[in-house]
């Protein structure tokens, strides 16, 4: 095709995905505003449709070091969490009524998140992202799962989306102890040795890990690399607050189930034929000194 047709073409979608997601903006906004205004039950028309992925979409790999305009709370009492579950919000007391306990860390696309927020109707879960038009899709398709299922028992108020970098000031998010469970679906893989630091799963990360779980809580990973699989198998191993969990465990919990089939990159390893390596492991006593 003639360069500078294609250069066009290429243009007017471009300036179709901005219009779309400039719209969506308007409506991200409205919800915010209007999350804690029950009188106004009539939800716009835009705001109750489903994002359409196609404008969302962004550069498979972000570059975790690289993310300076990130905002972070100073503290996890400092941290407003009334804003993404404004439902679990007491007014009078202006407390949240319960913590976020479950956390899906790179969430993508938010499949995940959906899946876990039928399991678990009653439990705080986030999803951590850093892509900026990710996060933003997942945020409103969770405002149109709201909007579309108000008056129904699983209405989708426990789920939300963060945008930031979880290897980094994880523990101003969450308070030592917080978290029940944590998944890492389908991490980035960084093939290449050099840039094996920037794994979501290390040494250093992993005591901030086991900081924001509580005893017993599971670390649940998947991936389709088998040499990330083995990595993640190795640092968790060694790492003295963490225990593996058998083959017979990881069969009969329902987080292993919904983890295997929800995630979009776990659906598309599926349709690839891929393979698909599970590791989970347990959240062990502080050793006493
Ligand atoms: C391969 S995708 C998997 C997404 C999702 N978990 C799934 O299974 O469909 C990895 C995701 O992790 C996100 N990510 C990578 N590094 C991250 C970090 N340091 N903090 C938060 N998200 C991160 C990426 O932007 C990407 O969306």
């Amino acid at each position: 095709m003639d360069k500078s047709l294609q250069k066009t073409e290429q243009e007017e979608i471009e300036s179709k995905r901005k219009v779309y997601r400039e719209a969506k903006e308007q409506t991200r906004k409205n919800a915010r505003r209007l999350r804690f205004d029950e009188s106004n039950p009539q939800p716009k028309k835009d705001s109750v449709d489903s994002p359409r992925k196609r404008f969302y979409r962004q550069r498979a790999h972000s570059n975790p070091f690289s993310d300076h305009r990130l905002d972070y709370p100073k503290s996890p009492e400092s941290m407003d969490w009334s804003k993404y579950y404004p439902q679990y919000h007491d007014k009078e007391s202006n407390n949240m009524l319960q913590d976020v306990e479950i956390a899906d860390i790179g969430c993508g696309y938010g499949g995940l998140l959906i899946n876990l927020s039928k399991e678990f109707p009653k439990t705080l879960c986030l999803g951590m992202e850093i892509r900026v038009q990710v996060t933003q899709y997942v945020e409103d398709r969770i405002i149109a799962l709201r909007e579309q299922n108000k008056s129904k028992d699983i209405n989708y108020q426990n789920i939300a989306v963060i945008r930031g970098n979880a290897m980094k000031f994880l523990p101003n998010f969450f308070k030592k102890s917080q978290l029940s469970k944590m998944f890492f679906c389908f991490p980035d893989p960084h093939f290449k040795q050099r840039k094996h630091k920037a794994r979501i799963i290390t040494n250093t990360l992993l005591s901030e890990y086991a900081y924001a779980l509580k005893v017993g809580g599971i670390i649940y990973t998947i991936t389709d690399v088998e040499d990330l699989h083995n990595w993640m198998v190795e640092h968790l191993t060694e790492h003295p607050l963490f225990e593996r969990l058998d083959k017979q465990w990881e069969d009969q919990d329902k987080c292993v189930e919904i983890m295997y089939n929800s995630t979009e990159e776990g659906q598309k390893v599926e349709r690839n034929k891929g393979d698909k390596f599970i590791a989970c492991f347990r959240r062990l006593p502080d050793p006493e000194i």
